[in-house]
């Protein structure tokens, strides 16, 4: 597909977006970046841009097979990949299946316990805030989504869910967690953003070893040979 690269339009902490010819469309190029705790901590984690990239794309595609639509539209290269240009809906989303991170903290629950059901979070999108959690009412008190809005991205929310985890279930990986946006695109809410070892945690089913961003997050090492390894597991390598 030939595509002209314009003007950088933002530049975020792992990614950078680039205008195109077209209004509707968008280039997303991953860097290797890597922060955390709200990018006090920064690092970089060699190759994680085409991982991240490429699992993504893979992962949306398999999403899009399933009824749900995506931001996704092209591969454009190892890092960079065309998608729609959304209006992004100021809300991070969290789906849990098993009690780690700030859930954990949260109740003094150990990290491993299964909750009885798959937990929905919702945080505002806001740097200078530290992403606090939120729920639905205060998104639609301060106007950050609509009634209709919200109850369309807790089903699409849930339907990824048990889309990637029984995904993931097949390739010997437990999918505790993950992180997801969405946005607005002709009056519809999409799913966008990138779905990544840097936005859900993956653990060995076995061996409960994790396969994802905590390695870095809480210095344990190994981190690039985890992305590889979570790129073998889903057979993109
Ligand atoms: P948490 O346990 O720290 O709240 O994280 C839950 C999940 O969300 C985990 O898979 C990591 C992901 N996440 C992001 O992608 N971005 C973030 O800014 C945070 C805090 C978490
Ligand atoms: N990437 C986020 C940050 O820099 C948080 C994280 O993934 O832990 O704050």
């Amino acid at each position: 597909m030939d595509i002209e690269q314009k003007e950088q339009l933002y530049e975020g902490k792992a990614k950078k977006v680039y205008a195109t010819a077209d209004k509707d469309l968008v280039i997303v190029d991953y860097k290797d970046d890597a922060t955390a705790f709200n990018g006090l901590k920064k690092g970089t984690i060699v190759g994680k841009g085409v991982i991240n990239n490429r699992m993504s794309n893979y992962l949306m595609q398999m999403l899009e097979k399933h009824g749900i639509e995506t931001h996704f539209v092209n591969e454009l290269s190892e890092r960079r990949t065309l998608v729609k240009r959304v209006e992004i809906v100021p809300l991070e989303v969290i789906m849990r299946n098993v009690v780690a991170g700030s859930l954990s903290k949260r109740t003094g629950r150990p990290e491993g316990d299964i909750p009885s059901m798959p937990i929905l979070e919702l945080y505002y999108k806001s740097d200078e805030l530290g992403d606090p959690m939120v729920n639905a009412d205060h998104a639609l008190a301060f106007g950050w989504a609509t009634e209709k809005e919200l109850a369309e991205i807790e089903r699409i929310a849930r339907k990824v869910n048990d889309v990637l985890k029984e995904f993931f279930a097949g390739v010997g990986v437990d999918l505790v967690d993950f992180k997801i946006e969405f946005g607005r695109y002709r009056g519809k809410i999409i799913l966008a953003d990138e779905i990544s070892p840097d936005t859900c945690r993956f653990w060995d089913s076995k061996t409960k070893e994790k396969l994802d961003k905590d390695r870095f997050r809480r210095d344990m090492g190994g981190v690039e040979g985890a992305y590889h390894e979570m790129m073998r597991r889903i057979g993109l390598k």
